[in-house]
Parts: structure tokens; C-alpha cells; sequence
């Protein structure tokens, strides 16, 4: 071994990547066992193995792992749920991301086979199916993340005070239907999607007790008609389709009123495609699922827009570090 000059660069960028997924697969693993519910009051490390039937060794050192990580407390030899462990991730509570967070590491199975996509391409030719679990996940992460910034955008245009009907197309959960006929009570919502997950849809708004308040219409937009004289329609996290968006927005543009609006809200690439990450990130992870999935840039959006006949294109910025969402939206002019 010969003595080095000291380097001028350091693996800080590597490093960080490599551990955190260690850590979120460890993080997953707690999730999926159920251990932030069963924390809520403290417990040895050999009790909770022993509720779990898990091994008490390899339990204590994960309990370890999750309080350096700042979700567990350990006092003696007792560990309890931290207070951001105890609001997110104990079952039953408003804000649990527990499926958010299985759903986002549990996608491993996708990228172990990362080299084996990148040389064949992906297996799977057609769209996704949501499960239970994805479906939650979603709802999850518009709940804590994106519905309060993408309310505030919405709930300050003049076009969607005055809305009459509604449209939330592929609204999956249906968070945002109900937040959109919360804050526009005179107005009537339908939510459009899939039969399968208009069933989910219906159980979840169900719980918040707004079942009466929105209409439930199923179909493929691809395929059926999605209805007229819609003042808003509103897309959320469905145009990721990399085939041909034009006739789908054609499509919404028809199902307008004149003054009416469409609003996307997506996780939208800028130009040089190489930001925001997350939007990166899930690009990739778009094409490994599916040819037929892909993000798009935000001149994308515009262009479709204006190609779909809306004037008036406006772009509001609500991205954070974690969810780089934006929301474009185009009027229908009168002719
Ligand atoms: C990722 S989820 C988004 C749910 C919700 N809008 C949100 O922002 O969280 C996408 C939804 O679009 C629906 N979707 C995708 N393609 C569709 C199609 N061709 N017809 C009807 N629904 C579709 C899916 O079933 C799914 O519920």
C-alpha cells in the first residue's frame, strides 16, 4: 500500500443511498409486523418477539435500529413509539402512512429485478391494477402530503368557486372527491374510474360519511364516455401514460362546459429530465412496471393543452422535497 494524496471528493452521495436502503427495508420490515401498534406502550424487547413469535435477537437489534433512526424511545431496557412513530405509523390513527410506507419500499420485488429489466425490458405489457394495500398507500399519501397544497391552489380559482359539477377523473380512493365537494358544498361530484376500485371508493368515502354526496361512475376512459357539462375535471396522478395522451384530453375537453376547466395534478419532470429526483426516480420505476408508463415534463402538459384546444394554461409550483407535485390547468374557452 502506497500513501495517497488525500482525496478532494468524498462518497457522502454513494453512501447516502446505500444505507437508506437498508433502512427502509428494515423500517418496512417493523411496518409490516405491526410494531409501531404494539409500541404504543413500552415493552422489552424479548415481550414484543414474544407477542410476535419472532426471533427476540434479531427483534432487539431492529428495535435498536429504529430508535437511532428517531421512531422508537428506549428507556432501560423498554422501547416505545416516538411521537412521529406514534402519529404515522401506529395502526387506527388519522395519519397512518404505514401502506405508503410498504407500498413505496415494497416495490423491491420491481427492482430486484432491475438488471434483468434493463436488458429485456419490462414483462408487463399492459396497465396496472391497484391492490387494497396500493390503493391505501395512495390515499395515504394525498392525505398527508399533497391534499392541503393542492386544495389551496384550487379552492382560489374563481372557475371551481363557481363549479356546478365536478369531475374526478381516476380518483382511485377518493380523497380529493370529498375534499372537492367539501369546499364547494353547492356543487355536485362525481368520481370516475375502474369497477373494481369504484368499490374500494365507495367503502372509503363511506367512512367520512360524504357516500351521499358523490356520484359513482365506472368505466375506462380510455374506452367509455366519461359524461358532459362538467364545469372542472380534475386528473390527479393518472396521466402517466407514455402512449398518446392527446385523445384522452381531446376527451376531457369535450366533457366541458364552455368556461369550464381542467386541472392536472401530477409528479412532473422539468425539461432536462434529470429533476426533481423524486420525479426521476419514479419515472424509472414507471418504465420498469409497464411499457406503457412513463412521467412527463411540465411543457409537456402545456403543449397537451394547448394541442387539446384550453387557452388560459396556468402552472402552480406546490412541489416539496418528497412530493414534486404541479399542478397545470387550461380553460375551455367560449367560442
Ligand atoms: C395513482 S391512482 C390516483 C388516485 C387519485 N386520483 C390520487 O391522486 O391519489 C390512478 C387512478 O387512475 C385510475 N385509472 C387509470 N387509468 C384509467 C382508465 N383508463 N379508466 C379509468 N380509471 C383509470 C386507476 O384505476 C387509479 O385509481
Amino acid at each position: 500500500m502506497h500513501c495517497q494524496e488525500p482525496l478532494k471528493v468524498n462518497s457522502k452521495p454513494i453512501d447516502d443511498i446505500i444505507y437508506r436502503y437498508r433502512t427502509a427495508h428494515m423500517l418496512n420490515a417493523a411496518v409490516e409486523n405491526g410494531i409501531f401498534t404494539k409500541l404504543t406502550f413500552p415493552k422489552k424487547a424479548h415481550q414484543l418477539a414474544e407477542e410476535i413469535n419472532h426471533d427476540p435477537r434479531t427483534t432487539e437489534k431492529l428495535l435498536n435500529v429504529l430508535a437511532a433512526s428517531g421512531l422508537l424511545i428506549k428507556s432501560g431496557e423498554e422501547y416505545h413509539d416516538s411521537y412521529e412513530a406514534q402519529t404515522f405509523l401506529a395502526e387506527g390513527g388519522h395519519n397512518y402512512i404505514g401502506n405508503l410506507v410498504r407500498i413505496t419500499v415494497g416495490c423491491s420485488t420491481l427492482l430486484d429485478r432491475l438488471n434483468d429489466i434493463l436488458k429485456k425490458g419490462p414483462a408487463l405489457q399492459d396497465e396496472l391494477d391497484f391492490d387494497r394495500v396500493q390503493l391505501l398507500g395512495h390515499a395515504e399519501g394525498a392525505l398527508c402530503e399533497e391534499l392541503g397544497p393542492v386544495m389551496d391552489v384550487i379552492k382560489n380559482m374563481a372557475e371551481f368557486t363557481r363549479s356546478k359539477r365536478i369531475l374526478d377523473l381516476g380518483g382511485g380512493h377518493g380523497v380529493y372527491s370529498i375534499a372537492l365537494a367539501q369546499s364547494n358544498p353547492s356543487s355536485s361530484v362525481a368520481l370516475f374510474d375502474r369497477p373494481n376500485i369504484i368499490e374500494f371508493a365507495k367503502e372509503f368515502i363511506a367512512k367520512y360519511e360524504m357516500d351521499d354526496k358523490i356520484r359513482f361512475i365506472s368505466g375506462d376512459f380510455n374506452a367509455d364516455d366519461i359524461g358532459t357539462g362538467y364545469d372542472m375535471v380534475f386528473v390527479s396522478h393518472v396521466l402517466y401514460l407514455s402512449c398518446d395522451l392527446n385523445s384522452v384530453l381531446r376527451k376531457i375537453y369535450n366533457s366541458l362546459n364552455d368556461d369550464g376547466i381542467v386541472v392536472l395534478n401530477h409528479w412532473m419532470l422539468d425539461d432536462c429530465r434529470t429533476s426533481p429526483k423524486v420525479s426521476v426516480i419514479f419515472d424509472l420505476y414507471l418504465s420498469l412496471v409497464s411499457k406503457k408508463y412513463g412521467c412527463h415534463t411540465i411543457s409537456e402538459f402545456v403543449e397537451l393543452l394547448i394541442n387539446a384546444g384550453f387557452g388560459d394554461v396556468r402552472i402552480f409550483d406546490i412541489r416539496t422535497p418528497h412530493s414534486p407535485s404541479m399542478i397545470v390547468m387550461g380553460l375551455k374557452k367560449k367560442r
